[in-house]
C-alpha cells in the first residue's frame, strides 16, 4: 500500500499562497490538492510549479459534461501530468467511460476517480433534484456504477469507505476528506473522523486541508499524522 496517503488540499485564492504552503510541505510525505479555486485563479501554471517542486497533484475539478467534453478535459489534465483527478459519477456510464478511454493511453495515465453524491447535500436535497433513497444508497450505486465503468475509486466519507470496500474489494480506491485531528475545530464539516479512523474504515487516501495549512507549524503536523498512520517514511 502507498505510504503516501495524505493529500493538502491547496484551498488558496492565487499561486503565490498556494506555492508558499507548498514550500513548507515535503513532497515525500504527501501529495497536494489543487481544487476550483485555486485553478480558476491561477490555471495549469501553478500545477506545473507543484510539480517541478516534486508534488504529485490531485486535479480535483470533478468534471460533469457530455462524454465528448469531459474526455477532452480528462485528456488535457493527464497531459499536464497530473497524478489523479475526478468526474462526477452522475454524468453517466458513457461519460466515465470516455473519461477512462481519454487516460488509458498516457505511459502512467492519472488515477481516475468518480464524485458519487455531494456530501454537502441532504437526504431532503436529494429528493428536490429527484435521487430516491438516502444518501448512502445513491453513494453505493453511484460507486458500484463508476467501478463497472472502469473508474479507479471515488471520492467518499469514512463510513462510506468501509461500505464499499464490503461491497466492491480492497482495490477500489477510496479518497476521503472531513478529516480532522483529535481536538480541531470542526469548521464547515459536518461528520469529521480523524485520521487514523478513516485509514482503519478503509481510506486508500485522505484529503486534509486546514488542519494542516492552517495550523503554526504545517511540517510538523503532517509528520505526526503520518507517525498516527505508523507510515515507515516518517522521520521520528
Ligand atoms: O479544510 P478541509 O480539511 O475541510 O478540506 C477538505 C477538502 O476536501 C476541501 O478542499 C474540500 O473542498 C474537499 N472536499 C470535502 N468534501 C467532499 C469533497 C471534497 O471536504 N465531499
Amino acid at each position: 500500500m502507498d505510504d503516501k496517503r495524505v493529500i493538502v488540499a491547496l484551498d488558496f485564492p492565487d499561486a503565490e499562497a498556494a506555492l508558499a504552503m507548498a514550500a513548507r510541505l515535503d513532497p515525500a510525505l504527501c501529495r497536494v490538492k489543487v481544487g476550483k479555486e485555486l485553478f480558476v485563479a491561477a490555471g495549469p501554471a501553478v500545477v506545473e510549479r507543484l510539480q517541478a517542486s516534486g508534488f504529485e497533484v490531485f486535479l480535483d475539478l470533478k468534471f460533469h459534461d457530455i462524454p465528448n467534453t469531459v474526455a477532452g478535459a480528462c485528456r488535457a489534465a493527464a497531459r499536464l501530468g497530473v497524478w489523479m483527478l475526478n468526474v462526477h459519477a452522475g454524468g453517466g456510464s458513457a461519460m466515465m467511460r470516455a473519461a477512462r478511454e481519454a487516460v488509458a493511453s498516457f505511459p502512467k495515465p492519472p488515477l481516475l476517480i468518480g464524485v458519487t453524491v455531494l456530501t454537502s447535500l441532504s437526504d431532503a436535497e436529494l429528493g428536490e433534484i429527484g435521487f430516491a433513497g438516502s444518501a448512502a444508497d445513491n453513494v453505493g450505486r453511484l460507486a458500484r456504477l463508476a467501478a463497472a465503468s472502469g473508474l479507479d475509486g471515488v471520492v467518499c466519507s469514512a463510513e462510506e469507505a468501509a461500505m464499499l470496500r464490503e461491497t466492491l474489494g480492497t482495490g477500489f480506491v477510496s479518497v476521503t476528506p472531513g478529516i480532522r485531528l483529535p481536538g480541531d475545530a470542526k469548521g464547515d464539516q459536518s461528520r469529521v473522523v480523524t485520521p487514523e479512523d478513516a485509514v482503519r474504515r478503509g481510506a486508500h487516501y485522505l484529503v486534509i486541508g486546514r488542519p494542516v495549512t492552517q495550523s503554526a507549524d504545517p511540517s510538523a503536523t503532517l509528520q505526526s499524522i503520518m507517525r498516527s498512520l505508523g507510515s515507515g517514511k516518517v522521520p521520528s
